[in-house]
């Protein structure tokens, strides 16, 4: 898409919130690439009648919810910033399904928002739901894959109207918008709804979550460094996960039943298919060696995924 025709769309697409959106309205920002390019555009579209709230719910990346802030502060934008994370914990405990963890997160985040809306009397809820989102989870004639967060789920009695001006963009679309309008999160890697919740398979403690996300920031920095030095290209999407399979290692002379940590990297264009990424092997072995060493004890085999979408997603659950 040219730089006139994404200005074009966002010309088109302010115009029509500011005559959808006649009061107070209320946004979830995760700092995501969709959420901030639904934010920017409400606000140039309502100014003030925007609140724009982030919600920590435990499950964000290393140092994510403190350079959210900072991405929002530099951009004008008021971010209210909510730490709900224990109660995401408590209501989460002992459950492993996918699906229900899906559904517990959206419900929670509903929870949240409605005591935001409260104070805020907002009267309008603004999304960053993209095409991918509501085709996946079951939009049209399909089949449900994955109940996205930002998707359904709402309570009759939720009372606010859903404005969704990305709704008909793909990821690639929703990317060039950001670059025009300047957000600095447009090169950043698309991160699901619920966050690490659904890269922690299995039981999801505050240790496990934690394991996770020390995994993730060294898959990141690992692989941003190699591109950075010409040794593989970035790829479209690349984290680790926490499985709960354990296995016999040795530490020292000590024997670990540790858990296993899955390295995952695709190439895609909208994340609606995607080949995994051919990483070298000595920087899959630094990854490795890394992770095995920052989690001791806890970890203690890595693992890389080689499997397509289809058959595989992207995501593990
Ligand atoms: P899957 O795992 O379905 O993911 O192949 C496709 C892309 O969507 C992201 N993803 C989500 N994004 N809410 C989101 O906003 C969600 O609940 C969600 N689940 C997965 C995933 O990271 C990938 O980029």
């Amino acid at each position: 898409m040219s730089f006139m025709q994404t200005q074009m769309l966002i010309d088109e697409a302010v115009e029509s919130l500011q005559s959808k959106i006649d009061d107070t309205a209320i946004i979830a920002c995760s700092g995501g690439i969709d959420s901030s390019v639904a934010a920017v555009l409400a606000h140039r579209a309502v100014g003030s009648l925007l609140h724009c709230v982030y919600v920590d719910t435990g499950f964000m990346r290393k140092n994510e919810s403190i350079e959210v802030a900072e991405m929002f502060l530099e951009m004008g934008i008021n971010l209210k910033v909510v730490d709900a994370s224990d109660r995401f914990f408590r209501e989460l405990e002992g459950i492993t399904d996918p699906e229900e963890k899906r559904k517990i997160i959206g419900e929670q985040f509903i929870r949240v928002f409605e005591d935001e809306k409260k104070l805020c009397g907002a009267k309008f809820l603004v999304q960053g739901t993209i095409a991918p989102d509501w085709i996946e989870s079951g939009g049209g004639e399909r089949d449900v894959i994955k109940s996205h967060h930002n998707v359904g789920g709402l309570p009759d009695d939720f009372e606010l109207v859903i404005v969704e001006p990305l709704r008909e963009f793909y990821k690639d679309e929703v990317r060039s918008i950001a670059r025009v309008l300047n957000i600095k999160s447009s090169e950043r890697q698309p991160f699901p709804g619920p966050g690490l919740a659904v890269r922690v398979l299995g039981n999801l403690t505050k240790e496990r979550v934690e394991a996770c996300r020390e995994a993730c920031h060294i898959v990141e920095t690992r692989l941003q460094d190699a591109a950075s030095a010409g040794k593989c290209d970035l790829p479209w999407q690349y984290f680790a996960a926490l499985l709960p399979v354990r296995s016999v290692g040795v530490h020292g002379d000590v024997r670990v039943h540790g858990e296993t940590v899955v390295v995952r990297a695709v190439t895609s264009l909208d994340g609606m298919s995607a080949k995994y990424s051919p990483i070298p092997h000595e920087i899959l072995s630094s990854i490795s060696t890394e992770i095995t060493n920052a989690l001791k004890g806890q970890v203690n085999r890595v693992v890389y995924d080689i499997t397509h979408k289809p058959p595989g997603t992207i995501e593990w659950e």
